[in-house]
């Protein structure tokens, strides 16, 4: 009964043409069974013309014509023959029977003859008319006209026509039957079909033969299946824990497990040369903090200049070298630099130019023509590098940072179908700031080349949109956070950076609090019953170090108590050393070391110790474990990974967190002592406070921000990053499927990538 409607489809259309072909097949069949008919009478009536030939020529021998008469009524007892008659050679009628039209001559029979299919209607009905010489001895007698009955055609041709109807009826019945059947069959495998293709059948056995015929719909079904599953799991995965497993789990779902390229300036691993041996080091780079883990879960490719003294050594002819050493989890792809290129693009335009200008730290930036030359030659270098990496016309391009502001660009010119996903991992200035900039046009020009550009803070995000409506002729639509310039479209958003939260078994192997306290005191002298605060950083003047130590001198003078009950650490990694300003800035930072500790320590406790050398990751965890108080004092920072670093660490919940309030940690980790590092006594109070904070308040505090940095960990800053990617790539899908479909590409593309 359910499919009673589909069965009309096929049985209405059917026995309409049955009834077409009736109707066109039965004059068509009177006709030619007409014409079969008169060729036999014709034939029959040349037999018994010639039958009676002779006797008709003797016959008409005899002047009275009673012979010739008495002949011819003896001929139409036939049945068929209904009359006939003898037309003399110049066309008189001599004899004829009784039904012999009177009316009708021998030329009007002989026109009748030659008509084709021409009958004449007599008195008792139809009939046929022929004529046919008749020759004697001495030469023609004349013609012999015979007229057969064709009312028995009529009767056949009725019979034929009623047989005829009867044999389409019963095809149309015959085929109906089997076209309901075969539909039927037809339909419950269909159905079949498709339900174990929305079971999942097809999607874990892509090739099953079982339904060849839903072989075209098939695909398109899995596809779709796939995207809605995909975007199920998007939506039910926005709160669950992000892990590098769900991170993973993304990339083979709803990137189908496309290929993840990244680009940065810093590699995550140096091979540095020291005598006769290769030494593995890991930079102090919150970037390679942030980005490893999740290379590591996507088992991709990263590209990166080359800048340890024995990376040559340790690649192969491809300039690959695969990664964790001895884990193999991920390929490093090294990039050469020339010492130009390094001075121009990495030292010159990136950390003289663009890093001051975007952190608005109160040091002047510094454009120089010929660095801007370098750094886009490098973008370039790097962008051939990625388009030679690709192993797809459309892989997953994660660009890291200000070092490749020009790249998106070049890549897309290349790789149209890429999804480029970039990353700044500074802050982004006002439009006023970044205006200064001699090549700003050109640097958003590249950046509009992502199809994603992220920022720490929606307050970045909000400063880059306004600098590109500030610089360029682009529109911008606040309500969905896009640019589109030159018929593209950027998706621009905040994705907070973080770091891996450490996995319970890699925890059980720090060494408890205590003895990393005890350990840190006997290794630097630090006595027994000293509070100590630390702080970790690059040497850096966006790092507040100089304004820290001036809080740190302030709260010793303003509370003498903690004179001699109070150490600070600093660890400070050189970095960028090769620049005149960070050189200044570390001599700074160690003249004023020596000032406090002269004014404030004892020779043999000096109340602050300066570590200025780069330290492993584990021995820096173990700073954390012993520290009462982490200092993190940006000037500016996008995100900062030190404060997420000292949480993660204190699994006791114990230790306070003084953090700067342009950090873009701040907006997240809103329980730590939140300060304006500028302002000295406010984070001498703030330390004050903290040496003094009671051991509850502590972990309340830091028992919150634990499970802030334990939620939004670093998983979740790439897999938002690449699930909203996945998400423009399948709008990206479907719009081309709809041009496709459409096929007259009238369609406007929902992001659409290629420039005009
Ligand atoms: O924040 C920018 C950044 O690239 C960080 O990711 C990293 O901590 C720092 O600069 C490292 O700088 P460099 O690679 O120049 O040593």
């Amino acid at each position: 009964m359910k499919t009673l409607g589909l069965q009309l489809r096929f049985l209405i259309p059917l026995i309409l043409i049955l009834a077409g072909a009736a109707y066109l097949a039965v004059p068509v069949m009177d006709r030619l069974t007409l014409r079969w008919f008169a060729r036999d009478l014709d034939m029959r009536g040349e037999l018994v013309a010639n039958a009676l030939s002779e006797s008709v020529a003797e016959a008409a021998t005899d002047a009275r014509g009673r012979k010739l008469q008495a002949l011819f009524n003896r001929a139409v007892t036939d049945e068929r023959l209904v009359a006939l008659g003898l037309c003399s050679p110049t066309g008189q009628l001599l004899r004829s029977t009784d039904h012999f039209p009177k009316d009708m001559s021998c030329a009007q029979a002989a026109d009748l003859a030659n008509a084709k299919g021409a009958n004449l209607h007599i008195e008792g009905g139809p009939v046929h008319v022929s004529v046919h010489p008749v020759n004697g001895e001495a030469g023609p007698v004349g013609d012999l006209v015979l007229m057969h009955d064709l009312s028995f055609i009529e009767r056949r041709s009725q019979d034929t026509r009623r047989y005829l109807v009867i044999l389409i009826a019963g095809l149309g019945a015959v085929i109906a039957l089997v076209t309901l059947i075969v539909a039927q069959l037809s339909w419950r495998g269909w159905i079949a079909g498709t339900r174990a293709l929305l079971h999942g059948e097809g999607l874990l056995r892509p090739n099953s033969p079982t339904f060849p015929e839903l072989a075209p719909l098939a695909a398109d079904l899995r596809e779709r299946l796939r995207e809605v599953e995909d975007e199920y799991k998007r939506l039910q995965g926005a709160d669950a824990d992000w892990t590098p497993h769900r991170l993973q789990t993304l990339l083979r779902t709803q990137m189908r497990g496309d290929q993840v390229i990244v680009v940065s300036n810093r590699e995550p691993y140096l091979h540095e040369r020291r005598g006769d041996r290769i030494e593995i080091c890991r930079p102090a780079s919150g970037l390679v903090t942030a980005v490893e883990p999740v290379m590591r879960a996507c088992s991709g490719t990263w590209i990166a200049h080359g800048s340890g003294s024995a990376d040559r050594e340790a690649v192969d002819r491809h300039d690959h070298v695969a990664l964790p050493p001895g884990q193999d989890e991920y390929q490093l792809r090294r990039l050469w630099l020339t010492p130009e290129q390094e001075q121009g693009y990495y030292y010159g335009f990136a950390n003289e130019g663009l890093w001051p200008l975007c952190h608005v730290a109160h040091v002047r930036p510094v454009f120089r023509e010929s660095d801007w030359e370098h750094y886009r030659q490098v973008n370039r270098l790097f962008a051939d590098a990625v388009v030679a990496e690709a192993r797809s016309e459309d892989p997953v391009v994660l660009v890291q940072d200000y070092h490749f502001a020009l790249l998106p660009a070049m890549v897309r010119e290349r790789l149209p179908r890429a999804t480029i996903l970039s990353f700044w991992h500074i802050p982004w200035p006002n439009p006023e700031s970044f205006g200064i900039c001699p090549w700003r046009s050109e640097i958003l020009e590249g950046m509009l080349g992502s199809t994603i550009m992220g920022f720490h803070t929606q307050f970045h995000c909000k400063n880059f949109m306004e600098t590109v409506d500030r610089y360029l002729e682009a529109r911008i639509e606040h309500e969905h956070s896009t640019i589109t310039f030159r018929g593209a479209q950027t998706f621009v958003e905040a994705y907070p950076i973080s770091i891996e939260w450490p996995l319970p078994e890699q925890a059980k192997t720090w060494p408890s609090i205590g003895q990393c306290r005890s350990e840190l005191a006997e290794r630097l002298g630090i006595p027994r019953d000293h509070r100590i605060a630390v702080g970790v950083d690059r040497f850096d003047y966006t790092k507040g170090i100089l304004e820290r130590l001036h809080a740190v001198e302030r709260m010793l003078e303003k509370y003498p108590e903690w004179q001699k009950r109070f150490t600070f650490v600093q660890v400070a990694a050189p970095s960028r050393s090769a620049l005149e300003e960070y050189r200044l800035f570390q001599e700074r930072i160690t003249a004023q070391v020596a000032r406090i500790n002269a004014r404030f320590g004892r020779p043999d406790a000096p109340v602050i110790r300066l570590l200025a050398q780069h330290h492993e990751h584990e021995e820096v965890t173990k700073l954390y474990r012993a520290a009462d108080v982490c200092l993190v004092t940006s000037l500016h920072d996008g995100m900062n990974l030190v404060c997420k670093e000292f949480i993660a660490a204190r699994d006791d919940e114990r230790g306070v967190l003084i953090l700067s309030r342009f950090a873009g940690a701040a907006r997240e980790l809103t329980e730590a002592l939140i300060v304006n590092p500028y302002h000295v006594e406010e984070t001498a109070d703030a330390l004050f406070h903290a040496l003094n904070m009671p051991p509850a308040e502590q972990r309340e505090r830091m028992a919150s921000l634990r499970s802030t940095v334990h939620e939004f960990n670093v998983y979740r800053w790439a897999g938002r990053m690449l699930s909203d990617a996945a998400r423009l790539r399948l709008r990206q899908r479907v719009s081309t499927r709809l041009q496709r479909h459409s096929g007259s590409g009238t369609i406007v593309p929902l992001n659409r990538r290629s420039r005009p």
